[in-house]
């Protein structure tokens, strides 16, 4: 059965939910007050990089199926499914997440709706927000009580974000326990080929659904902090965290995934999610619990500083003067993405110690030039590499991991370099006569 469906926020999780759900077959429209955005996204254009993702914006916007409109009154009208997938950014200054444009949508929608409607969440939002939100909404609304607002928290990744939509690990649902009523139906019916594959469907109360995406956001970051804290007690011991990682990895109950030791977490939503998940957890009373998310916090940071000593260290104790590229600016490969990244970080760190830093990454080159107009920039790895005292490799793309020795040893001035990924082969690049340097190995 195909469903009239809105989606409020075209953001990465907003324009990839409506773009899936156009291709799951149903009607849908995409909600933004962004006029630049709605332009590019109706010309079938997606306004960053996610690789697959054009393919079935542009299907969909051409076979009908999917519109987008600045009105929320024509939102109102046509879909009586609405979905939130705004962004939830870190407040200025506190660590608590700002729900500003959250609380917007219900302000501006809920007033339209006049007849029964659902309203579905997927931003990731601190316990206890779907509740209010609910209450507001029916408070506001002409039809009131036959609003619902359910939570259905939205666990894609960057890179792979049309793969997580249609084929995601699991659909969570929230629904107001105290009146139920179509959320769970509505849910079944929209995401019916979803359910067809098998995928499990968990069912649930609405504080727990926000607490689930929390939650495997706080684990997966523990995880990686976890083995960079590993990485720096191997640096200590002299010991390789890259095969401690493989060792302890063949242990189902452990796993390898996401134990890449490295310059750490970044992007929009770890780095942002624990610290409203420990902001969240002090205000319910719970602040003890959640303790050592600001250890994981901490680890994770220090990363960035251990890079710039690592490279000050390379190039012989100062980095007053020297030339320094640095491959990679997106938080992660396959991503045009540089929100909190550490690559960049790193790069600007490095450049307020002296040095003149040149930055090349595939694709994140306009994101990186607007937050960081002042560092120099190249067309490719090897013109950033030009004279360089010391290459830093921070984002694994595979380009960079693919890169010989020879492509660029005639180019720079020292023959250091610093995997700031664990990506390249140790014994490749030493044997080629470069100082090699890993972090924890
Ligand atoms: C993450 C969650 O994975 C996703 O489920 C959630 O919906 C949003 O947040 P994303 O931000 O796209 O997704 O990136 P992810 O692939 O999780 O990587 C996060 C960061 O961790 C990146 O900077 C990555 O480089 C780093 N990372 C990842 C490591 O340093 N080591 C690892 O082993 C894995």
């Amino acid at each position: 059965m195909n469903t009239r469906i809105a989606v409020f926020g075209t953001g990465y999780l907003g324009a990839t939910h409506a773009a899936c759900m156009a291709e799951l077959g149903h009607e849908v429209l995409g909600v933004d007050v962004d006029a630049a955005k709605l332009a590019k996204l109706e010309a079938g254009e997606v306004p960053f990089y996610e690789p697959g993702l054009e393919e079935v914006l542009k299907k969909n916007v051409d076979n009908g199926r999917l519109r987008f409109t600045a009105s929320y009154e024509e939102a109102a009208q046509f879909a009586d499914v609405h979905f939130i997938g705004v962004g939830t950014p870190q407040k200025k200054g506190e660590f608590a997440a700002d729900l500003t444009y959250v609380h917007s949508v219900i302000e501006s929608l809920a007033p339209l709706l006049n007849k029964p409607s659902v309203i579905f969440g997927k931003s990731t939002v601190p316990v206890g927000t779907a509740q209010i939100l609910g209450e507001r909404a029916r408070e506001l609304a002409p039809a009131g009580d036959q609003v619902e607002v359910a939570w259905n928290p939205e666990f894609l990744r960057e890179g792979y974000a049309v793969k997580d939509t249609l084929h995601p690990d699991r659909v969570v649902l929230g629904i107001d326990k105290t009146s139920p009523r179509r959320a769970e139906q509505v849910a079944r019916e929209v995401y019916a080929d979803l359910l067809d594959e098998n995928i499990p469907f968990i069912v649930t109360d609405l504080a727990t659904a926000e607490l689930v995406k929390t939650a495997a956001n706080a684990f997966l970051a523990t995880k990686i902090s976890f083995i960079n804290a590993m990485a720096e007690v191997c640096e200590a011991a002299g010991a390789d965290v890259t095969t401690l990682a493989d060792a302890i990895g063949h242990d189902a109950r452990i796993g390898r995934r996401f134990l890449n030791a490295g310059v750490g977490f970044g992007g929009g939503c770890l780095p942002k999610d624990i610290r409203a998940f420990m902001a969240r957890a002090g205000e319910i009373g719970a602040d003890e619990a959640l303790t050592f998310l600001r250890e994981v916090d901490n680890i994770n940071m220090r990363r960035r500083t251990r890079m710039v000593e690592l490279a000050r260290n390379v190039v012989g104790g100062s980095l007053l003067g020297t030339r320094i590229a640095v491959l990679g600016a997106a938080f992660k490969p396959n991503s045009d993405d540089v929100r909190d990244s550490p690559a960049l970080n790193i790069a600007g760190q490095i450049q307020l110690h002296g040095s003149s830093v040149n930055v090349y990454d595939p694709k994140a080159m306009d994101n990186s030039r607007k937050i960081f107009p002042t560092l120099g920039y190249s067309t490719s790895a090897s013109e950033a590499c030009q004279g360089a005292d010391a290459v830093l490799v921070l984002t694994e793309w595979k380009e960079f991991r693919e890169l010989k020795p020879a492509q660029i040893e005639k180019i720079v001035r020292g023959k250091n370099i610093i995997d700031g990924r664990n990506c390249l082969d140790p014994e490749l690049w030493r044997s080629a006569g470069w100082n090699y340097r890993g972090l924890g190995r």
